[in-house]
């Protein structure tokens, strides 16, 4: 009889990496897979401490339910390198320097634990920014996948630094500012286009090192799992597909959020609902930076001011460390007053709820891969202001490729005056149609990759039957 697939995942630390991890995990499940999930204490203690509490009791284990209805989903939590308490927000180099060095060793034991124990696993599905992946899974002969939750595009341009650097694209003094036109499947991309970190001339940062790490591991990898639709970037999967094995099966993202069992979220939710059933459908713009990036005080600001000067009623995430964690109150002294009823400002939310609620009608986001597609699958039309990473790439899609959003700037500096216009803008019945009428096709394309023998559906199939070819090779005698 086949052996059952028994896969280890581990997220990547971050609220934009657990989410799509967590759904990948049900997925997996529900295809018959015994995943073992391994979160770090301080995302755990993060959610458990934030999520609600029916019986006034702790959750000690974020699957619990799913399990009741049959998922084989077991958890475990390592420690990243860091003291629970230690703040992530406010020290982010020595985050990431642990990540780099120490996370992958705790992983190693759990791993190590586990095969000791007799426990029958063979696959590692491990976020790709997981560093040491392959050597784990090579020391303990596992089917080694790599998660990519981004978009294909930016993971093929980190795939290929060697060409840009070969180029003089990146990694130089003096970078060339032509088009990049020579990456196999990715059309002429503007430089300005590229992940902040392909930017930067100083590449010694420690987020520097993790990215050459990772794309030396996962050139090792059996096959690369993307949180992406195939018909959305299909030259740049296809010709991915030459160098390994990759499946676009997105959108992972959760898609019954009302009755959703797994608590994902790393601060409190605040319910808008009541707020946004006063107000007509399609007329609340949706404000939030994503989990991680910061805002400068100024863009803070001039946002702030834009949005007063606008009219437009908004619900605005302002994350306790927006600008850092050390400034409390960040917005500008009597914006709250001013805005009264027609603004309201919470720290976190659900936010697939609040996107699926037919009062909202632009989303302006720092263009996070997560929150694209949500916004996608919910129809709602981005106002792109990008901060850093994969966001300022993303970017490019939803505006010039997909045409689904608009920019809110493309100055350095933004202005409250021009933060007003762009959001009426997007906002307005006439102006704001392209882009509605864009989304709702886009939309469609990935209900249908979704679908039975959609895009998405038969990639995973494939996956499935690939990891499950890989698992009989390495347990069969040679
Ligand atoms: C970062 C990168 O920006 C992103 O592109 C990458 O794919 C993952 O790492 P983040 O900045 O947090 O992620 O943005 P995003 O990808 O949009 O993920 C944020 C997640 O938090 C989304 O799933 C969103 O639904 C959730 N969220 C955000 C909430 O649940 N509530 C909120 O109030 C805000």
């Amino acid at each position: 009889m086949a052996e059952k697939i028994h896969a280890i995942l581990v997220p990547h630390p971050f609220q934009g990496h657990v989410n799509p991890a967590v759904h990948l995990a049900i997925k997996l499940a529900s295809q018959g897979f015994i995943v073992t999930f391994i979160n770090t204490h301080y995302i755990h203690h993060q959610i458990t401490s934030k999520a609600p509490r029916p019986n006034g009791a702790l959750v000690d284990d974020i699957f619990a339910g799913v399990r009741k209805s049959g998922l084989d989903i077991r958890y475990t939590t390592v420690s990243d390198g860091l003291p629970v308490g230690f703040d992530r927000s406010l020290n982010h180099d020595q985050y990431q320097s642990s990540l780099l060095h120490v996370f992958s060793s705790h992983v190693e034991e759990v791993v190590a634990r586990m095969v000791a124990g007799g426990e029958k696993v063979n696959t590692l599905i491990a976020d790709t920014f997981f560093v040491g992946h392959s050597k784990i899974a090579r020391k303990f002969r596992l089917v080694c996948i790599s998660f990519w939750t981004e978009a294909a595009l930016v993971f093929s341009l980190y795939y290929h630094m060697d060409l840009l650097r070969l180029h003089g694209h990146f990694g130089c003094q003096d970078c060339r500012e032509d088009p990049i036109d020579y990456i196999p499947g990715v059309k002429a991309i503007d430089p300005k286009d590229t992940m902040s970190y392909l930017q930067e001339t100083d590449t010694s940062s420690v987020v520097h090192q993790i990215i050459f790490k990772i794309f030396e591991d996962v050139k090792l990898a059996d096959s690369v799992l993307c949180n992406t639709i195939q018909e959305f970037e299909s030259d740049t999967i296809t010709a991915l597909n030459t160098k390994i094995p990759f499946y676009s099966i997105g959108p992972i993202i959760p898609l019954r959020f009302n009755n959703g069992t797994v608590a994902t979220s790393l601060w409190s939710e605040s319910d808008c609902t009541q707020w946004l059933n006063t107000k007509p459908n399609g007329s609340v713009l949706y404000v939030s930076f994503g989990s991680y990036a910061h805002v400068s005080k100024t863009d803070l600001h001039e946002i702030a001011h834009g949005l007063s000067m606008s009219k437009v009623s908004f619900v605005w995430v302002v994350r306790p460390d927006i600008v850092s964690s050390d400034d409390a109150d960040p917005l500008p002294s009597g914006f709250k007053e001013e805005i009264g009823e027609r603004g309201m400002i919470i720290p976190w939310c659900c936010q697939m709820m609040v996107l699926s609620h037919p009062a909202i009608g632009g989303f302006l986001t720092h263009c996070g891969w997560n929150s694209i597609l949500e916004s996608i699958w919910c129809k709602v039309p981005l106002l792109c202001f990008p901060l850093l990473t994969d966001q300022v790439t993303n970017r490019k899609l939803v505006v010039d490729d997909w045409k689904i959003g608009i920019d809110l700037s493309r100055r350095k500096l933004v202005r409250k005056e021009e933060v007003a216009k762009n959001i009426e803008r997007l906002m307005s019945e006439k102006s704001g149609r392209e882009s509605r009428e864009a989304i709702k096709k886009v939309k469609g394309t990935l209900e249908k990759a979704l679908g039975p023998q959609g895009s998405s559906d038969k990639n995973m199939e494939n996956f499935i039957n690939n990891v499950k070819r890989l698992v009989c090779k390495d347990v069969s005698p040679p």
